[in-house]
Parts: C-alpha cells; sequence; structure tokens
C-alpha cells in the first residue's frame, strides 16, 4: 500500500506490525491519551505491579533482612546483566545504580585520574547539560588544570563530527557525547568516534539515556570504554529508577572508583576501615542497593530483550519516517521545520519539530488534546517514538489533533504561559 494521510494507510501499518502485540503488556488507563513521551518517561509495564506487590509482600514482609543475601545486594548486578544485553555488553560489564548524573561523574573523574598527563575534556554542544555539569564539577576536582572544550553543532541538529577529530588530541584524557542527542536524536557513529578517541591515547565516554532500547547499541563491538544512561526512559523501569554504568572488562582493573562507598568494597562485611577496590564492575557500586525503584528494570529490560533490539529498530526507523512524511505534507505548510535528521541512519527514535509557537501549541496540545509530547527550549516539540508501544494510529492521531491545534488557533490562550517543560 501506497503512503497516504489517511487514517486508513496508519491502520494498514498497524495490522502488519509483527510487533503490535507488545502494546498489550502497557498499561493504557486512558485509550484517549496519545503519549509521546516515552523518550522522557517510558510507560508503566503491566508485570510492573505484580513483581513490585511480591517484593512488599513476600520480600520485604516475610524475609525481612534475609533478603539481602537472597538477591537485594546481587540486584545492581543481576539487573546490570539484563540491560547488557539491551546494549551489546557482558553481563559483567553492568551494574545498575544511582542516577546517570552521579555514574558519569564517577566514570568520568576515573577515566580523567587514569590519564594523569592530559588535561583536557571534549565534547560537544548537544549533551545534556547535566553531563556538562558535571564535567564542569570534575574540573574543580581534579588536582591539576583541565578544561572543557565543548565543540559546537554546526546547525543545532547533527553532531560536529570534522570537529570533534580536529580537538582530539594527545592533551585530551577523555571525549565524552550523549550517543542520541536529546533534542535533535541525532545519532552518532560509536565505532568511529571511539576510534578517534583511542587514535589519540584518550578514553571515550558515552551517555546512552536516549539510545538504550531505542537504537541498535554495540558497546563491545565499538570496542567502547565506559557509558552510562538512563532506565526510566525507553527501558520502561519507572521514575527515579536508577541508571546503569558500563566499563569495558579490560578496564575494569584499571579504574578506580571516586565515590568509593562500602557496596564497592572488596570484602564488604569484614567493615576493614581502609578501601579496597571489589573486584570487577562491582567497584564502581558506592551505597545500598535502592531496591524497590531498581527491581522494575528488569522487567524493562526483559521486555526489550524479548522484543529485539534489531526488530524494534527497524519499527522505530519505519514510524520516525512515517511521522515525517506526514510532518511534510501536514505540518510543515503550518510552520513547523523538522529539527532532526532527515536521515535514518543518523536519526533515533525520536522526531524533534520546531515551531515560533512552539510553547503555547505544546500546551493546546496537552490540554485541549489529549497529546502528551515533550518540550524542550526554545521551540522543540518533540515526539518521542517508543516502538514497544506506539502504534501508528497514534502518530497519525497526533499529527491530526496537532494540526487541528494550530488550524483551529486554540494555543492563541496559551500565549503568555509560563514555559517550562512537558
Ligand atoms: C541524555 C541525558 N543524560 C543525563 C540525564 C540525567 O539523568 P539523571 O537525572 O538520571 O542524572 C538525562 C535526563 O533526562 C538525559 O536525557
Amino acid at each position: 500500500m501506497e503512503f497516504s494521510t489517511e487514517l486508513a494507510y496508519a491502520q494498514h501499518l498497524d495490522a502488519q506490525d509483527e510487533l503490535a502485540s507488545f502494546r498489550e503488556r502497557f498499561v493504557f488507563e486512558d485509550p484517549e491519551l496519545i503519549y509521546l513521551d516515552g523518550n522522557s518517561l517510558g510507560r508503566m509495564p503491566k508485570a510492573t505491579k505484580p513483581l513490585l506487590n511480591e517484593l512488599l509482600d513476600k520480600y520485604w514482609g516475610e524475609r525481612l533482612i534475609r533478603m539481602w543475601r537472597e538477591g537485594w545486594f546481587d540486584l545492581p548486578r543481576t539487573a546490570g546483566a539484563k540491560v547488557a544485553g539491551v546494549i551489546g555488553a557482558q553481563p559483567a560489564e553492568v551494574v545498575v545504580a544511582d542516577s546517570t548524573s552521579v555514574n558519569l561523574f564517577k566514570l568520568a573523574l576515573a577515566a580523567v585520574q587514569a590519564r594523569p598527563g592530559r588535561h583536557k575534556i571534549v565534547t560537544d554542544n548537544l549533551n545534556f547539560p547535566s553531563d556538562l555539569y558535571i564535567l564542569q564539577g570534575i574540573c574543580e576536582v581534579v588536582k591539576r588544570p583541565l578544561t572543557i572544550q565543548v565543540i559546537p553543532s554546526p546547525d543545532d541538529i547533527h553532531g560536529p563530527v570534522g570537529a570533534l577529530a580536529a580537538a582530539i588530541d594527545d592533551d585530551t584524557a577523555l571525549v565524552t557525547l550523549t550517543h542520541t542527542v536529546f533534542k535533535s536524536a541525532y545519532v552518532y557513529d560509536m565505532a568511529a568516534v571511539t576510534k578517534l578517541a583511542h587514535d589519540a591515547g584518550a578514553l571515550m565516554l558515552w551517555d546512552l539515556s536516549h539510545s538504550a532500547g531505542s537504537v541498535v547499541v554495540e558497546l563491545n563491538k565499538a570496542n567502547a570504554d565506559l557509558a552510562v544512561g538512563c532506565t526510566y526512559k525507553y527501558l520502561n523501569s519507572g521514575p527515579g529508577a536508577p541508571a546503569f554504568l558500563y566499563v569495558r572488562q579490560d578496564l575494569q582493573a584499571q579504574l578506580g572508583n571516586p565515590v568509593s562507598g562500602w557496596i564497592g568494597q572488596k570484602d564488604m562485611f569484614d567493615f576493614g576501615l581502609d578501601y579496597q577496590a571489589a573486584e570487577g564492575v562491582s567497584r564502581f557500586l558506592t551505597g545500598t542497593p535502592t531496591v524497590l525503584s531498581m527491581a522494575p528494570v528488569l522487567v524493562g529490560a526483559e521486555l526489550l530483550l524479548e522484543a529485539g533490539m534489531e526488530r524494534l529498530r527497524a519499527k522505530s526507523v519505519q514510524q520516525t519516517e512515517y511521522l515525517i512524511k506526514l510532518w511534510e505534507t501536514e505540518l510543515k505548510p503550518l510552520g513547523f521545520a523538522l529539527k532532526s535528521p532527515l536521515d535514518a541512519a543518523v536519526r533515533g527514535s525520536h522526531v524533534a519539530l520546531g515551531h515560533v509557537d512552539a510553547w503555547p501549541i505544546n500546551l493546546a496540545l496537552i490540554n485541549e488534546k489529549k497529546v502528551l509530547p515533550d518540550f524542550r527550549q526554545p521551540d522543540n516539540i518533540r515526539l518521542g517514538i517508543a516502538p514497544l508501544y506506539t502504534s501508528f494510529t497514534d502518530i497519525f492521531t497526533a499529527v491530526s489533533r496537532l494540526r487541528a491545534v494550530v488550524e483551529q488557533g486554540l494555543h492563541e490562550k496559551y500565549r503568555e504561559a509560563a514555559t517550562g517543560v512537558t
């Protein structure tokens, strides 16, 4: 069937979708609501509630403190092993702990300390602001001059690959980038950029927050050194779920955790007074695992593994292509600009649209039309596609409602509203 802007075409694509049944594995309390914010907070899997109920009733309620030795101390590794399958790593290379920001601090500082003669961290201006704040904090604590070189994107959409290559030199300790850029969804070539860092003798740290569960990530194949990322986005692990971190196996013994706590101690129950790092990736743990918010990572990662990242990526590409075609015919004439790459090969799973009235349109979409997108300053409406549960009909409906907002001027009354995020 040829592309068309009619509902029947979206329904045809849904009928052909071999992953369509995964939608039933998620909670849809309001069938009218079109949710396009899975790139910020993923939907709740149905299996999460029974898991948490069991955790509360059976494990906390009945087993009490015995559970620490019966699985809870191992949860960062058990959950990490599942996440490893999603990001192309070995089970012994990933743990779940802390937030992405804290994990970035631990790994970036560890990397900088492992390159003592070097004075530069290279990144780009498409990186998530928290990542830059963390790097600035690292420059404050390191006992040597250390600067951050922030390479600007040529168009605020694509990564500045050529300029990065020119900036990475033998004074560079660390290169760190967000793999799928949070605003535009541009995706870096992980193997190529990692090689640039390695050729200069630097370490490479990837933020996979918008990649894990949305694009095929092959950390091992790319010979990546270090990575961090969120689990509450495409890994559907819930608000505040802890993040993951990855350290390539052969690097683990060479790097030290600067937030050296007892959970990363070699023999934690000996309660010795001098810190000795645990073997393997466990040394990057710090404090008590946040069991209640960590357990849902098992469900989220298992769903992705069951669907298979190759199949999910194929569906995501098909869906963003469909959305961009709809943009071209339905939204471009109304003043919407595409703020994501046109080339699917370098585009993740959300599509950013710019508009001079983006903020009031975003509010009207939420309040008048029951579509939940996501907004990033100054004029970005991000439409996040989570191929596990977003349907082609969702995309069709969101575009029709977006069009109706502008055509009917429903955003006019939101002009004065204070700006923020959704
Ligand atoms: C790309 C990226 N990096 C880092 C973060 C920060 O994560 P956390 O709040 O878990 O530290 C986010 C949060 O949305 C993000 O999108």
